[in-house]
């Protein structure tokens, strides 16, 4: 979709990119030039080596920020070191989040708390802090990751669904508010998608949400990085505020 080196001299914050999505999204990126900065809640060995790798393969440099995004104070002390160290970050990839499934009746406020904080809440503090530095530079791209659940009817959804609708409404709402720096603000609504979110899912429910889709499949995490990558290159430079689809047609 975009040449080689689309984001060459960029620097991209990923959450949740130690697997899955995020974790495509990341080699991609790495692989069209892009330094990171690489946001997960733990650091692992297995992830360590796998950023080395990467980053020697590419020459490009992977950091890694460990902070749990359930955790106010963690988000605001990772973000904080960064702006210490007068870190440039052009693109903002708020990808992390968890996944629940259950009838209204059986939703307590507990967990729609918790998954409003991952799913929603964690990414505007993120985004707050991480804009700040954008709009200095007067240029940036954030995206954010929402969900077909948060725009089609799935029973079972109020909390991950409301969670997700309200992110994409978040993505057109500072869209308008930060056009005017030039940045520009853009939500990735995938479909049931092939990873461990997915693989949670009862056999059952995941074949009625992917009997849905007009392909009648899962997702390969590599179709989303791409449009993710798509949002993040200049090739999209007149896109923002937008939810763009990637479900297999819905
Ligand atoms: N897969 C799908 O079908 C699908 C469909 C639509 C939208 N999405 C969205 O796409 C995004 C990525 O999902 P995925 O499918 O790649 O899921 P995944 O494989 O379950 O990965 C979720 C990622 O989020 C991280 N995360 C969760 N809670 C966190 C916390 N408290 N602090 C820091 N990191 C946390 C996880 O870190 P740990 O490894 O530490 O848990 C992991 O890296 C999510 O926002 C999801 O809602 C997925």
């Amino acid at each position: 979709m975009c040449n080689s080196n689309s984001l060459e001299r960029k620097t991209a914050l990923i959450t949740g990119c130690n697997r899955g999505i995020g974790k495509e999204i990341l080699s991609l990126f790495v692989s069209e030039g892009a330094s990171i900065i690489a946001c997960v809640r733990k650091e692992t060995p297995d992830f360590i080596s796998f950023i080395s790798e990467l980053s020697l393969k590419y020459a490009v440099s992977i950091e890694l920020l460990v902070f749990d995004i359930s955790n106010e104070e963690e988000i605001k002390a990772a973000m904080k070191s960064l702006v210490q160290k007068k870190v440039k970050i052009d693109i903002l990839v708020n990808n992390a989040g968890i996944a629940t499934g259950a009838f209204l009746q059986m939703t307590s406020m507990k967990q729609l708390r918790e998954v409003f904080q991952i799913n929603f809440f964690s990414h505007v503090l993120i985004t707050q802090l991480v804009s700040r530095i954008m709009l200095k530079e007067k240029k940036g791209c954030i995206i954010n990751m929402g969900s077909i659940a948060g725009l089609e009817n799935f029973a079972g959804y109020t909390a991950y669904g409301s969670s997700k609708a309200a992110l994409m409404c978040f993505t057109k709402t500072i869209a308008r508010e930060l056009a005017p720096y030039n940045i520009r603000v853009n939500s990735i609504a995938p479909g049931l998608t092939d990873t461990g979110m997915a693989g949670q899912m009862e056999d059952k429910a995941w074949k009625e949400m992917v009997g849905r889709s007009d392909l009648n499949r899962l997702g390969d995490p590599k179709e989303i990085a791409e449009l993710a990558l798509f949002l993040a290159s200049d090739k999209s430079s007149f896109i923002t505020g937008q939810i763009i689809r990637a479900d297999g047609g819905m």
